[in-house]
């Protein structure tokens, strides 16, 4: 597999967050669909200000994006960067069953396998995806794994492009059909859909219900006695 003609590669050896490179990159205006990669990052962000650790042999990268699209709907190129991941770990024959962990974690057998982090700029935004493909960190407070572990082919080379086509083909279908056709394909493989879930919210209070739903913008329905509210941002957790 080869890097779409579109991309332009920006590799490096180490970088402190693709992101952050991608972002500086975007700013002094990168053309969209340059793809930032590293071998490694010193300063890998995760979500809600969390580090990402970021050691040789996983994924690391960052696409420039700029879509013609209101703000409000760019939020739902989180499903499609899922999406596209989801696409890759068929692709490299991942055993374990494949399921999407609301709003952005992939999961295979449970266990959490890269992590999305789209941060915003003026006119742009870049789409930042980490895929464990020969490690995962043993020591999380949810489970990890990786492609090596789910008996995937852990090819960070053939990885690396992979990535790039499979985000293509789900970010041009957005882009033509909208986020129907994203969010069906989300749902197909949702994880906790009709299940009673705990959320915590970025300010630190939580609520909790059944996750009813997933409404047409991407936000999280969630159901209690009755009554329903959508939840935009925050982090679920499944009861046991
Ligand atoms: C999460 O917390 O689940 C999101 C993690 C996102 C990690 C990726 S690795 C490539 C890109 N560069 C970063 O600094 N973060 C993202």
């Amino acid at each position: 597999m080869t890097l779409p003609a579109v991309f332009r590669r920006v590799a490096y050896e180490e970088v402190g967050s693709t992101n952050a490179e991608a972002l500086r990159l975007a700013e002094a205006g990168a053309p969209e669909f340059t793809y930032v990669t590293t071998r490694r990052q010193s300063a890998g962000r995760g979500r809600r200000g969390k580090s990402w650790i970021s050691p040789e042999g996983n994924l690391y990268a960052t696409i420039v994006l700029r879509p013609d699209r209101p703000p409000a709907v760019i939020s739902q190129l989180s499903f499609v960067a899922a999406l596209a991941v989801g696409d890759l770990l068929d692709r490299l024959g991942v055993a374990g069953s494949i399921g999407f962990k609301w709003p952005n974690d992939v999961l295979v057998a449970g266990s959490k396998i890269s992590g999305i982090l789209l941060e915003g700029g003026q006119g742009h935004l870049v789409a930042g995806i980490g895929v464990n493909i020969a490690h995962f960190p043993p020591d999380t407070p949810y489970g990890a794994t990786s492609v090596a572990a789910e008996g995937g082919r852990a090819d960070l080379d053939a990885a690396t492009d992979g990535l790039a086509v499979a985000f293509l083909e789900r970010y041009r279908a957005w882009l033509e059909e909208g986020f129907r056709p994203v969010r069906e394909a989300w749902l197909a493989r949702a994880i906790g859909l009709g299940r009673e879930i705990r959320v915590t919210f970025r300010e630190g209070d939580t609520d909790s219900g059944v996750f009813s739903a997933l409404d047409e913008s991407g936000a999280l329905v969630l159901t209690r006695g009755g009554a329903s509210r959508k939840i935009t941002a925050g982090e679920i957790f499944f009861s046991a």
